[in-house]
């Protein structure tokens, strides 16, 4: 019998899960909620969700996976979970499904705006209104979303074609390392700006009154999206760890390194923003209204454009692979599959499901159900419901079903000392994991689908 893949050293596991981990939520996502919500307050709530929630979900499947050494819907089943128990494993591998197909439809923006970077056409502008009329004139255009959504499939099925270690893996180990060297780029070039002093007072001093519930359910949805949580993609890397391996120093310098990021990037937009005067609170446009114009007006914006649209691109392609993984896992480790087989029939129902939602921004805006366009309906669905659910179940299966003392046991494997030394940990990982998390999803679950209001 054939051996199942596996990572090729610790580090291996610690760069893919960091590569899945950043993605838009980080580059996007998370500077426009700090700038719209309130800066440092946003981010010092959604520093205790990580700790309270994020940290303890992403342990709890990571250790799923490593102990089962199995796809999602087999872990379950492997641990001792019934027929209930896989179907839910099943329900969290189509979750991640969705989810590549959507941020692909995504993503392809991305993509087609780095070209845009590459042809000196996001530096030709002398007021927002230019921006958004760029902006507009690209996404209305049903050819230009779809063809970038199938070009950015299709860069993802080569990697994931080449294999676990020779593909997710080597990618990963070469991308992250140039996002963080073009992201420190960024970073001292926003510093070195006139009036970038503003731009770290807003993001380091709180504004209180900004902070409402909603703000606290935003920084808790961001908790899990931005971890990769609540759809198979962790479970599934953590099964291709060596059943022995550490599981906390494989997990915690990812949650770090996915902090740094978004830290980072804020540091980087928000002085560069604030050097020329402009304001960080357009919500989602922030990338497409407002960096185009600040880049038309600072020197050297053309290569600036250029390497912030490779660093989001880069961020997003480690991404959705990591979404595309475990249906992957799972039709090869429960339908036999090659991996080949199996990447082409993933990446082509990602692209197939992801055509509608690439044409929400043109041919099909006008296309709502519940008041949304297919591209929002997936999206809310899967955020909102399917993840956050995805991570519930992962806690309570750990927290109560295989229980908590099974599960740190073999936490503790090859961990001994760690947890003689820090033995709080114990007490965080059984209340965290049974208790608290379960009990903080269940209400974002709840508000988000509306019974809170
Ligand atoms: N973590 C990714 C991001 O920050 C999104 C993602 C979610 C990727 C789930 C894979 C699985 O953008």
């Amino acid at each position: 019998m054939k051996t199942r893949a596996s990572w090729g050293s610790r580090a291996g596991f610690i760069f893919a899960a960091a590569g899945s981990a950043v993605g838009l939520a980080n580059i996007w996502r998370f500077p426009y909620m700090v700038g719209s919500s309130g800066g440092a307050g946003f981010i010092g709530l959604y520093l205790i969700c990580l700790a309270l929630i994020g940290f303890p979900v992403f342990l709890a499947e990571v250790l799923i996976g490593r102990s089962s050494q199995t796809a999602p819907a087999s872990a379950f089943s492997r641990l001792g979970g019934g027929p209930l128990w896989r179907w839910v494993g099943k329900g969290i591998i189509l979750t991640g499904f969705l989810v590549s197909a959507f941020y692909s439809a995504v993503a392809g923006t991305i993509v087609g705006y780095f070209v845009e970077a590459l042809r000196g056409n996001l530096t030709i502008f002398s007021s927002a209104g230019e921006t958004v009329a760029h902006h507009a004139s690209l996404v209305d255009n049903p050819w230009w979303t779809v063809s970038f959504h199938f070009a950015f499939i299709l860069m993802s099925t080569f990697i994931l074609i080449s294999g676990v270690r020779k593909g997710i893996e080597r990618a990963s180990k070469i991308f992250m390392p140039l996002l963080y060297i073009i992201l420190i780029g960024l970073v001292i070039k926003g510093i070195s700006l006139p009036h970038s002093w503003d731009g770290i007072k807003f993001l380091f001093s709180p504004d209180w009154s900004q902070i409402t519930p909603m703000v606290i359910l935003l920084a808790l949805g961001q908790s899990f999206f931005t971890l990769s949580i609540g759809q198979g993609t962790m479970i599934t890397y953590g099964s291709y760890l060596p059943p022995r391996e550490n599981v906390v120093t494989c997990t915690l310098p990812v949650v770090f390194m996915d902090t740094l990021v978004s830290l980072l990037t804020s540091i980087a937009i928000f002085t560069i923003v604030f050097s020329v005067g402009l304001k960080p609170d357009a919500g989602p446009a922030l990338i497409f209204h407002t960096l185009p114009l600040v880049f038309s007006q600072l020197p050297g914006g053309y290569f600036l454009a250029i390497l912030f649209f490779l660093l989001v691109f880069i961020a997003a392609i480690t991404s959705e692979i990591s979404a595309m993984e475990p249906s992957i896992a799972y039709l090869i480790d429960e339908k036999k599959m090659k991996r080949s087989t199996a990447v082409v029939c993933v990446a082509s129902g990602a692209f197939l499901v992801g055509i509608p939602c690439a044409l929400s921004w043109n041919i099909l805006s006008g296309f709502k159900i519940f008041g949304r366009t297919i591209l929002e309906l997936m999206d809310f669905m899967a955020t909102s419901l399917l993840i956050p659910a995805g991570g519930l179940a992962a806690v309570l299966f750990v927290g109560w079903f295989w229980t908590h003392h099974a599960a740190f046991e073999e936490a503790r494997k090859g961990n001994e000392e760690f947890f003689t030394k820090h033995r709080w940990f114990a007490f965080y990982f059984k209340w965290t994991i049974k208790v608290i998390a379960p009990l903080l999803i269940l209400l974002v679950f709840l508000s988000a689908s509306g019974i809170l209001g």
